[in-house]
Parts: structure tokens; sequence; C-alpha cells
């Protein structure tokens, strides 16, 4: 029974679906209430999470089951909850991942998948990955293909794979995750399944799959309930008076309520099919009527005849896929049903799988037509020439496409009723042939990605009569979604193409007429790019008529679109030896390798993490799924939008305050004796509130407290903030002008690095110098999947308790006492698990929490915040962008002597942790021997959101650094970057002058061994000959592939434990350390369980069972400090051995008594012995690393190949191979999971992902529409790593070393193989335009997104390529 269903009354016109098998009945509810809204807040399944809000990532995605009576058949799919409006799910089923499984009942398989291939890390993402597998093998399993084996399902491995292009994972890199996808598939090959528990290397394949099946495969749920299939009335229409909800079943039904509607002055209507306009739009709470438009017949029916295809506009876009791609369309044309796939496939790209599985095909057209929607659909259907109809009032119009789009934008009365796809024909007879593509460019191939533009042509060819050519005998042209009001035909283009013979000459010039007619809108970003991609589409298209002997068969129309890619048939075979010929489209393999080491079992073991079956099933809770306590509040940011400005009021738009608010709390609330901070570190603090003054756009100001988190965030938009710039100083937005104004953060003397050698005398012996050249590198957000949240519970005798999703409850718990002003012992502050963190929420989770607690504090209620993703993204501050300045000198051999470097950091408006900067930056970049290094790094302070820590601080720009100043080098010499590279690596002499202090010993150093070891197994040389094949007979992609080195310093801080036995001889052990997701339970478990075995007693050899890693409690276990830097696992393993070391000593007297005695003693019993002998069985421990060895060098090597596309600037990550040491891993699939997440982590920051800011300093990048972080479909196509296992390190936990950060540095390679591969490409640019050399040094933007890519390949290539083939001759 759901929690909701005594309330209702069991009337025919309530909303009654069920959860999870629950029914729920409701006779009420607010009409804009989604399904995430109504499962997170009113019932008890919180695995469902939020993650953006606008069907962007995933987290909150469902399994949607609907009955239809008539067949007896029941239709599964999933759809986004956070778009979804709950009247929608009326009579459906809702199956979350709580509902295939869990701890009590059992897991399900595909949870017990995500646990054995280790594919969950900080599980925010897991459960929505689950319900994306839940559903593909549901919908596979429905189809008549043959029975599978036990433990698989009917879904293929390329079906299998897609299953989660729609779902965002920042911990892992995907490669585990796309591994437990395709365990299921009937036709996977058991040798590509990567690393997991379920068995050991070696083992047959017959031994594989019996072990998979072993884990009963129990997916067969029951995903609609019978109980509701038997309540379905024939009449599922709500009572409109309770919920606002209209859904009327007829055209006329239709027409009256939108007449009725007129009258009805000061109620917004919003006719409605699926909501997924809201993830755009963001038009939170602004309606409260809405007219469900899905049962009106008029509206849902597809009907298809020998002039072509109608189709309702409330028809979903994968409905519209299904029709398109039926095979019996050939029946009526053969070339209107190849039209029709290519259109369907091309709405494969269309945001992801749940979005258009209730997005509708006029949904998308009308916010095309009305709110300049950069639509697809409007695009690929203008080019076939559809026709709309359209409603206004009584009146039907049939339109063109092209003149529905121009038109004035529909009003809220008309609604748009069916779409016509026309099936085409040939129209001049046998010797000719129709062609048909579409086209989009955006930085994820499989969709989930707004396009920079797309583009569709359909044109009829024939062989000319009188020449050897091809003639165009008409063509339809469309572009889209560049920045312009609408998608448009060009129409100019298409008459000069008209009946003319295809040559070079015709090609450029209807090109030249193409610039001028595909022009973004003035406001519309990367304008030129976009015009460029537009000649690139078009010219692909064409060209393959120009470029051979065309013949016209039907043979050939296949080979048409390859044409492109490979035209050279003996490198052809060549890739297809060792690479395959196409890259796939997915990761298409992935190997491995460790060595288990099993002295100090089980530490050293791939053991499960702990908690990932409960992370899968939703059950794992984290902060946000705490329930609310009675009377619980909840609050909202207002930050500012000015710089630098005086803050003269703040107020509501409205008169009164908005619905639901309390309060409005600023610094004017903090209590008498309390401070305003929000957050402090060893080198100061920032306020909680701006008082009088901000300091930058995005500061917050204030907080809304009301009753719900959508109320707050509704009030929140409603704010206004006076603000006065008048006798104030212009903010400094840029570190130039921070210098300028001399405004920098002190860096304590102790914090800033050693310059290495003497910078005259390397510049003298230089044979060569390249001076003054400068770097600019930009920010990158967090991106965890979690937003900041934290929630206050006001305690007794002014104490408040605190939790937060935090990396360093201490920090936040003495943060929250300062500015309550309170001692520290009235506070506590408990972290059980953090939904990826990646140093954002360090710092800038202080904030959060202390707002919590002032508004708790000043309202003597319970208070949360859950900031939305957009003030996420506007105060988080992210990584530190910088400018680099740089002089080199170098010998003729590539040998570098000398280098200077001024560094300027934009720190933002606070000092935060951004002194450490400099310390971090030098000492990645100390990779390379420099001979003598020298160097001025300045942290600016500016009106900018505080930069702060994140992944790798400073180490990533400063390891690029590095490899820029050595591809500088190799430039200028002409020399194989590879050999510049060699030569500087350290040798141990020099990296024991560079790294004073943190250097080991001799053998310690295994780089040298790596980079061998790695060029060896990726196969470097012989690749690296292929690659030069490829570019030299392939013109329009090109090759690069580059191995990078990594040498990364970490440091060991003091970390308490503490280990407690209770009398059942079960453990608990509490831990400064965070579980963050990058396993640190799971290590601290496997070292107490070591630990505590040496007591050597029986029934030790399960201790790992016996032990649970508790939350964090700050007033429990002091001084947890930060957990960052990649070495709080080892020290809390550490800390942890400590304590179980002295357990042991004070259990050995009476063990040994006891074995004496009895011969044996098993564990439960010599603990029981010492409870009734008062054996103290609980230890505390802080663990001080010694100083002369708290700093350790971690290293590994990378080598990356990329495939760069001329025409989009597209970059494919072909493979990459990585060896890291780990030392004696603690455990390998933990470290596994580390090495790759954080790999594909520095992918996004190297080619993807951009957080610019206006120009008031204000981030623009605010939402998963603007900010992309790496997808399934982005990362290598082969990813192998091997963890090397370097033996014994006498100085460090148990041999092991870090893995968090070190390996998103060697992300730097996917950069550099890219820089290799523009370098062919402007090679061959130059000499089109008949240049001898090239310039071949160029400076490559991080990151490196595709109009960055393509800019650098040239804007006008294809100009420039035709003017050459004209000058050589070409016609
Ligand atoms: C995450 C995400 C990614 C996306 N990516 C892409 C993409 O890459 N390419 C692309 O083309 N689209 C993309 N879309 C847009 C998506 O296709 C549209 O949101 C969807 O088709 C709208 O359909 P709906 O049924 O949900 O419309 P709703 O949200 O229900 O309605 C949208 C608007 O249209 C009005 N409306 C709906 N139907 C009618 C009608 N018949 N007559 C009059 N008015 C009507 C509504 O009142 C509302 O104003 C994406 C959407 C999301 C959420
Ligand atoms: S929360 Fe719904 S897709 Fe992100
Ligand atoms: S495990 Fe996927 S986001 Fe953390």
């Amino acid at each position: 029974m759901g929690s909701e269903s005594e309330a209702a009354t069991g009337k025919d016109n309530n909303l009654l679906f069920s959860i999870n098998g629950e029914r729920f009945e409701l006779s009420s509810v607010d009409p804009s209430t989604t399904l995430l809204e109504f499962l997170r807040s009113r019932t008890r399944f919180k695995g469902t999470k939020l993650g953006c809000g606008e069907g962007g990532c995933g987290a909150c995605m469902v399994l949607l089951s609907k009955y239809d009576p008539v067949l007896d058949q029941v239709e599964d799919f999933t759809v986004s909850s956070c778009l979804t409006l709950l009247c929608s799910v009326n009579g459906s089923s809702v199956t979350t991942s709580e509902g295939l499984g869990n701890s009590k009942d059992g897991f399900h398989t595909i949870h017990q998948r995500f646990a054995g291939f280790h594919a969950s890390q900080c599980g925010f993402c897991t459960p929505g990955m689950c319900i994306s597998i839940f559903s593909a093998i549901v919908n596979a399993d429905k189809t008549n293909r043959p029975k599978p084996c036990q433990g698989f399902s009917k879904l293929r491995v390329s079906e299998a794979e897609k299953a989660i292009v729609g779902n965002l994972c920042r911990c892992t890199g995907y490669r585990s995750i796309i591994d437990v996808c395709k365990s299921f598939a009937a036709d996977v090959d058991m040798e590509d399944l990567g690393f997991n528990s379920f068995w050991r290397k070696g083992e047959s394949t017959e031994a594989k799959m019996c072990k998979l099946s072993l884990h009963k495969c129990n997916y067969e749920i029951c995903t609609f309930p019978e109980f509701l299939k038997k309540d379905i009335r024939s009449n599922m229409i709500l009572d409109p008076r309770n919920f606002c909800w209209y859904s009327p079943v007829s055209v006329k039904d239709l027409q009256e309520l939108l007449e009725s509607n007129e009258s009805d002055s000061g109620i917004m209507t919003k006719l409605v099919v699926g909501n997924t306009g809201m993830g755009y739009f963001k038009e939170l709470g602004n309606y409260n009527r809405y007219i469900d438009i899905r049962y009106v017949p008029e509206l849902s029916m597809i009907r298809i005849d020998q002039t072509g295809i109608e189709i309702g506009a409330a028809v979903t876009i994968t409905k519209v896929i299904e029709a398109l791609e039926e095979e019996d369309n050939v029946r009526y044309s053969p070339q209107g049903a190849m039209v029709f796939k290519k259109l369907a496939k091309h709405m494969e790209k269309i945001a992801s799988g749940s979005v258009r599985n209730s997005a509708s095909i006029g949904g998308n057209i009308v916010m095309a037509q009305t709110k300049e929607f950069p639509s697809d659909i409007a695009t690929i259907l203008l080019a076939v020439g559809a026709t709309v109809e359209l409603m206004k009032k009584q009146l039907r119009e049939k339109l063109t496409l092209e003149e529905f789009l121009k038109m004035n934008p529909m009003d809220s009365n008309s609604v748009l009723l069916s779409v016509k796809i026309p099936f085409w024909h040939l129209i001049y007879g046998n010797n000719s042939l129709l062609l048909f593509e579409t086209y989009r460019a955006a930085s994820r191939p499989l969709g989930n990605a707004l396009p920079y533009l797309n583009a569709a042509f359909l044109t009829e060819v024939s062989m000319s009569n009188t020449s050897n050519g091809i003639i165009v005998n008409n063509c339809q042209l469309a572009f889209g979604a560049y920045g312009t009001k609408h998608a448009i035909r060009a129409r100019k283009v298409e008459e000069f193409l008209a009946g003319k013979l295809l040559s070079v000459g015709v090609l450029y010039e209807a090109i030249e007429l193409l610039e001028v007619t595909v022009v973004p809108g003035h406001g519309a970003s990367t304008r030129a790019y976009r015009s460029s991609i537009a000649v690139g589409f078009f010219f692909e298209f064409f060209s393959p008529f120009i470029e051979t002997n065309v013949e016209i068969s039907s043979g050939w129309l296949d080979g048409y679109q390859s044409y492109l890619l490979f035209e050279d048939s003996k490198v052809k075979e060549s890739y297809k030896q060792l690479d395959g010929v196409n890259p796939p489209t997915l990761l298409s393999s992935s190997k491995q390798v460790f060595e288990l080491n099993k002295e100090y079992h089980p530490v050293g073991g791939p053991i499960i993490k702990s908690g990932a079956s409960l992370q899968a099933s939703g059950e794992a809770v984290f902060v946000d799924d705490i329930p609310s306590p009675t009377n619980c509040l909840h609050g909202a940011f207002i930050y500012s939008t000015k710089p630098f400005a005086q803050v003269k009021g703040i107020r509501f738009r409205t008169k009164l305050y908005p619905a639901g608010v309390s309060a409005l709390i600023s610094f004017k609330d903090i209590p008498e004796g309390g401070r305003n901070i929000g957050s402090t570190t060893i080198f100061g603090t920032e306020p909680l509130f701006a008082d009088e003054l901000t300091h930058c756009a995005g500061q917050r100001v204030a907080l809304v407290v009301a009753d719900s988190q959508k109320h707050a965030d509704i009030a929140a938009n409603l704010v206004i903030i006076d603000y006065d710039t008048e006798n104030l100083e212009p903010p400094i937005l840029s570190v130039e002008k921070a210098v300028e104004k001399s405004s920098f953060f002190e860096v304590p003397a102790f914090f800033y690095p050693s310059q290495v050698g003497d910078l005259s005398r390397g510049m003298a012996e230089a044979e060569y110098k390249i001076l003054s050249s400068e770097i600019r590198i930009g920010s990158q957000y967090y991106f965890y999947m979690e937003t900041q949240t934290a929630l206050a519970i006001p305690d007794e005798d002014n104490c408040m308790v605190v939790y937060s999703s935090t990396q360093c409850p201490e920090y936040v718990h003495s943060t929250i006492a300062r500015c309550l002003g309170v001692p520290e012992h009235n506070v506590r502050v408990i972290t059980r698990r953090v939904g990826g963190g990646f140093g954002g929420k360090a710092v800038k989770a202080m904030p959060v929490s202390t707002a919590c607690a002032l508004a708790a504090h000043r309202l003597r209620r319970p208070v949360r915040i859950y900031l939305n993703r957009k003030v996420d993204m506007i105060m988080a501050g992210g990584r530190h962008p910088m400018k680099v300045t740089y002089s080199v000198g170098f010998k003729s051999n590539g040998k570098i002597t000398a280098l200077q470097l001024d560094i300027l950091v934009n720190a933002g408006m606070s000092a935060d942790i951004s002194p450490a900067m400099p310390h971090n930056i030098i000492g990645a970049l100390k990779k390379y021997d420099w001979g003598a290094l020298s160097f001025d790094v300045k942290v600016c302070k500016t009106n900018l959101p505080s930069r702060s820590a994140m992944r790798a601080p400073g180490e990533v720009q400063g390891s690029f650094i590095a490899e820029a100043v050595i591809e500088h080098v190799a430039s200028t010499l002409s020399m194989e970057v590879d050999s510049v590279r060699s030569i500087n690596l350290h040798t141990c002499n020099s990296l024991d002058l560079f790294y004073a202090g943190s250097a080991d010993e001799a053998q310690e150093y295994t780089l040298p061994s790596i980079w061998d070891k790695l060029a060896r197994s990726s196969t470097f040389n012989q690749r690296t000959d292929l690659v030069n094949a490829f570019n030299r007979c392939n013109r329009w992609r090109k090759r690069g592939i580059s191995q990078v080195p990594v040498v990364h310093e970490v440091i060991l801080r003091s970390t308490p434990g503490k280990v407690s036995i209770l009398r059942d001889g079960s453990v608990v052990v509490e831990v400064g350390g965070i579980e963050l997701g990058q396993g640190l339970w799971t290590k601290v478990k496997q070292m107490a369980a070591y630990a505590l075995s040496l007591i050597q007693c029986d029934g030790t050899d399960n201790l790992l069972e016996k032990i649970r890693i508790v939350q964090s409690d700050t007033l429990s276990l002091i001084q947890g400090g930060f957990t960052s830097g990649s070495t709080t696992s080892e020290a809390s393993c550490e800390a942890v051995r400590l304590c179980c070391s002295i357990l042991v000593e004070r259990l050995m007297p009476l063990k040994e008594r006891l074995m004496e005695e009895k011969g044996s003693i098993n564990w439960e019993m010599l603990i029981l012995q010492a409870y009734f002998q008062s054996v103290n069985l609980s230890a505390n421990s802080l663990y001080v690393p010694e100083f002369a060895s708290m700093k350790y060098l971690n290293y590994g090597a990378a080598v990356s190949e990329v495939e760069i596309n001329l025409l989009t600037g597209e970059t494919t990550i072909l493979r990459t191979d990585i060896i890291y040491d780990c030392g004696k891993s603690l455990n390998p699939a933990v470290d596994l999971g580390q090495i790759e997440g954080a790999f594909v982590q520095g992918i996004g920051f190297f080619m993807l992902e951009e957080y610019p800011v206006d120009s008031d300093g204000m981030v623009v990048a605010d939402s998963t529409w603007t900010y992309k972080i790496p997808t399934v479909d982005t990362i290598p196509r082969h990813f192998n790593v091997e963890i090397l296992n370097s033996g014994h390190h006498k100085k460090r936990v148990l041999s092991s070393k870090a893995s968090g950060e070190p390996p998103l540095l060697l992300a730097v390679s996917v950069h550099c193989a890219t820089r290799a591969a523009i370098k062919e490409a402007r090679k061959q640019l130059n000499s089109w335009s008949g240049k001898d050399g090239f310039d071949s040094v160029i400076q490559l933007e991080v990151p490196a997104t595709m109009p960055v890519v393509k800019e650098l390949c040239g804007l006008d290539n294809v100009q420039r390529y035709l003017r050459w083939k004209l000058a050589q001759g070409g016609t």
C-alpha cells in the first residue's frame, strides 16, 4: 500500500498509479508537481536522484509502464522523472531501482553486476543507470529473438552499449559500466568483458558464463501490477477541479477548452504532451492549468499511404522513429523509405532515449516556431518538404513547414494538429538517383547535446548524357540550430545548383552563395565556426561527385558515404589489422592488467566496493535522502549579478512574500558574537553573505527560506537586488587588471616552491631560445552529480546538528561555530557519503552548511538546502584559470637547458586554497629536467567567484604547461615530439635535484621503465608509422598519436582513526577520511581486517564481513581534516592499522592464555572473554606521517591516438593505453576505477568542458545544456590500463601509492595527440596555399573543443582546397 492511498477516496477521477508495485491514489495535487518531486518528497523511494532537473543527466530515470487492456500488453519505457508531470502518469506504473531488488529481499542481478564489475563509485548516478539497463533488457526480451542462455538477455552488444547514452557519470569513466551493460548481451564475447569479481583471470569462457549465470537472472520483474490492470477504468480522466488538469478526448473538446481559456483571465494555461520543453525553458511554476493533449485521437495517430506519413502532433519522437523505420515503408516508395530511415537515424540523436520516449514531435516543432528552439526535427523535415496542419479556434489550415516556421509565433490558443512527411520518388527516371543525408555537429556524437548546426540535404542527380559527370536535377538544402530564429532552406544555393553539371568550379560558386546564406545571428556564439561547418557538410555531401569517376549503381550508393574516410586501400588494410577500419562509435575493447598482491591479505585484493549494491538499488542514503524532520524549511541562495557594487536593498518583485516563503536571511541575521564567515582554510576565510558590498557576480547575498525547495527556488528567482556602483572603482576581472592594480593574495614563504639551478647559466648554454610565449588555460566545473547540500537541525541547549555533503566536516564544523558564535562543542557535523566531490565539496561545501545552520538557528526550525544545478554552477568557482608566459632555452638535440615562467593565477575574490597553487603547478611541471627552472607565480585577487581545489588542482595545469613547452621546442627544431620528451625525462640525479625531499631511492624511480614498457605494449612505433600513412592518404581526416609521462608529488597528512570491537565480535570503524566514491571505506575495511587478523586466532579469515565503517561525526572523531590530495585513503588505512595494533596488543595476552587453556580459540570467543575481563575494546589513534617521508612521487605514462575531422573539428579518441605505478595497490579494483575515472575527467578538461564567464564575470555555462562532461560516446574506443606493481616501498603504507589524482594529468596525451593531428591538417592546408613549409608552432587551447580544432585546421579549408584544385586545372 502506498503512503498516499489511504487518504484517497477511490473515486473515479482520482489520480491513480503504482510505484514499485505499491498503489498510490491522490484526490488532488498541484499540477506542476513532477514525478521526481513526488517520489523524493512523498514516498520512501529516494533512489531516484535529482542531478539537473532538465533532462540532461539521467539520474532521475525511472521505468514507466502503460497497460493496453485491449491488446493486453504492457509497454515499458524510461522517462526523465524530473520533467514528467505527476498527473501525466495517471493509470501507469513506475519502477525505480528499489523496485528491482533490495538488501532485504535480495538485490537484482543488475545491482549485483554493478557491484561485481566495480561500476559504482559515488553511486549517485547508479540507480538511474540500473533503470536504463533494465529497460533495455525488458524491451529486448519482448522481441522474438532466440532464447538466451541463463544469465543473459536477448539484448545485443550494440544495443547494450547504447543503453546508457543518456546517463552521465562523473566518477567511473564509463568503461566498467559498459561492461555491466554488455554482460547481459546474448552475443557478448566473454573475452571482451573487463575486470570483475565474478571470475578469475584465465578461466575458460564456459566457466565465465557459468559464473555469470549463477547470479540468478531475476529481471523478470512485473512492471505493471495486476491490481492496477483491474483498476484501470475506461475513463481515466482526472477531475479538473481538483487537479487543474484537463484531458480532452476529441478535437471538439479541445476547442471548447481553448475557448473557455480565453475568457479566464489570470489563469496561465499550458498545452502539454511530454513537458520536456521545461528542461530547456525552465518555466518553473509558471502555469496553473494544464491541457494534456495526448488523448485526442487525431493528435496521436500515425497514418501512412502512397503520399507519405501523417503524424499526430502528440506522437512521441520514439514512436515517430519506429514508424519511419518500418520495413513495410518500402512498399510505398523505396526512395521514400530510404529518406525515412535517415530521418529516423538522425532523430535517434535527439536528446536521450528517456526524453524521446515522452517528447512529442509537435512539441519540438512548436518550440522551434514559437521560442526559437534550435530544433533538429525542424531542419531535417524542412529538407524533405514536410507540411503541417494547424488549428485556431474552428479554423484548420495546412501549411508547408517552411511557411509555418516563418510566420509569427503561434499564440497559446492555436494547436499544431499534425505533421506530414511526403514519400519521395524519382522524377528523372532510372538514370537518376535520390540522395538524402542529414548532419549535426555536436560535442557528443550520439546525442544528448544540442548541435552547433544541423543540416539535411535532399537531391536527385543523373549521369550527364553529354559529358562524364553528374547533373544535379534538383535539391533541397536545409540548415538550422546555428543561432538564428529558425531553420532555413538555402533557396539561392538550390536554385544555383539546379540543372548544373557538378564540378569543382560549380561547388566553389555554390559555397560562396552558401556563405552569405547561412549566417548565424549576431548574438550567437562561435559564429564563424558555425558558418564553416555549414560549408563542411555541404562539401561532404556533394564532393564525392567531383572526386571520383562515379557510376550510378546500387552498390555505389552504399560506398558513397564512406568514401571520404578512406581513400587508400593499402592503408585501409593495415588499419584493419591493427584497429578495424571505421572507428567504432563506442568503447569496443578494453584491457585491465595488474598483479595481485597477497602479502597483506585481504589488503591488496580486488574487493568489491563497500556498499556498491546498496548504491545500485538506491538504498544508499545521501544527505538529500534523509527524510525532512517535522517543520523543515528549505533554502535557496540569492546571488549578486554585479561583480563589484553596493547592495542598497533586497526585495521581491511581488508586493507580498511569494508563496511559502518564511524569511530572507542575510548577514544581518548573524547572531551577536558570531562572524560573517562561510568558509575557512589555512589561508583565510570567505564571508557567508556579501555585506554592504558584493565582490563578484555569483556571490551569496541572502538565503530565501520557504516551505519547499520548489517554493524557495521560485522565490529566489523573484528577488531584485538594488545596486549602486557610483564612486566605486571598476571591478578587476582579468589577471592583467589585477597586475595593474597589484591585487594579489600573499603566498606564505614556506608554501612557495624553490627555483632550481642557475637560469642565466642555463640560458647561456642554450643554442636556441623561445622568448615570451604565451598560453592561457581555462577553468573547469566539478560536475559532481549530487549538487551541494546540507540539512541543519537545531538541538537542545543551543546546539546544532548538521548533515553535510562535504569532504571536510571538521572545517564545516568550526566555520559554523564561528558564524553562530557558539563553542565548537555545540556543533556536530555528520557526513555519511558524498555524491561526488572532486575538491568541490571541500571549501565550497562550507557556506552551504553554514547558511543552513544560520537559518535553522535564526528560525529555530530544521533547514535544508539542495542547490539547483544552475546556482551550483554559478557559485562553484571551479578550477583556476591562468595565463602563462614562458621563455625556454634548448640545444639542437632537443635538450632543454633553462625554463623561465611567469604565471598569473586567477584566484577570484578570496584566498580559498589558492596560495597553494604555485606549489602545485610547479610540482607537476617539474616532471621534466629543465636544466634550470625559474618562475614567478602570482596569485591574483579578482572580482570573480573564488576558485577552489579541483582534482589535481594546479598539477593538471602544470603538466599541461610542461607539454606545451616540449611541443613548442620540438616544433621549433622540427623534431619528433616524442624524442624531445625522452631526452628531457629525469635521470635519478636530476629527479633528486628537482624534487628535493620527495624523490625516493633510485630503484623507486619507475618512470623510465614505465616509459619503455608502454611504448612496447601500445605498439607506439608501429602505430606512429600507421598514423603517418593514414595522414598521407586521407584528406579530411587526420590522426595524431602521443605518449606523455606524469610525475606527481603527493603529501600525507595526519589522520585520525578509531576501531571498536563490539561484544559479538563485529567491528565498527571510524576514520577522518570521507567516502566520496574513491573507495576509501573499502580500503579501510580491508586494512582493519588485515591488521586485526594479526591476532592469529580462528575465525579471522572472514573478518571483512564483520567490519562496518560508519559515518563521520565530528564530535565522535576529531581532527578529521580534509579528504583531498589523493592520500586520505592510505592515511586513514594507516590510522586504522595503528588502532588495530593497539587492540591486538591488548588482546594478545588473553589470547595466549586461552590458547594454552583450550588449545584453540576463535575470534567471537576471544572477544567475549575480553569483554568480560574488561579489556578496553576501543582504540583511537592519530596517524602522523614522518616529516622526512610525508611527500612522495607517483609515476605513470599514457599513449593516446586520436582522429580529427577537418570538416567539423570533431575529435575521436581511438585508443588510450595507460601504465600507472600504484606500488602494491591496496585494492586494484578500486585503483583501476580511480585511474579510468580520473583520466576521463581529464578528457573533459582538455577536450570538452568550457566554463566561461561574461563581461561581468558571471558564469554563462550554467546547465547540462551548455556544459558538456564526457559521456559514454566520448571516451577512448580502446581503453587499456595497466597497474604496475612496483614492489616494495618501505616508507609507504603497506608499500602502496596514490591513485586519485595523478592519472587525471595523463589526459594531456589526448590533447597532445590532437595537436599532432592538427599539425598535419595545417601542413596540408598550407600546401594548398602554395606555401612550402608550414607554421608548425600552434597553441592549442584548453579545452580543444570542436570550434577550436576546426579553427586551427582552417575555417575555410574547403574553400582553400577548391581554389587549389581549380588552380591545378580542376574544373
Ligand atoms: C535534455 C533534452 C535534450 C534535447 N535535445 C534536443 C536535440 O538535440 N534536438 C532537438 O531537436 N530537440 C531536443 N530536445 C527538445 C525536445 O525534442 C522537445 O523538448 C520535445 O520534443 C518537446 O515535446 P513535448 O511533448 O515534451 O513538449 P511539451 O514540453 O509538452 O511542450 C512544449 C511546448 O509546446 C507546446 N505544445 C506542445 N504540443 C503542442 C501542440 N500540438 N500545439 C501547440 N502547442 C503545443 C507546449 O504548450 C509547450 O509550450 C531536447 C529536450 C531535452 C529535455
Ligand atoms: S535530474 Fe532529470 S535528467 Fe537530470
Ligand atoms: S559513480 Fe557515477 S557519478 Fe559517481
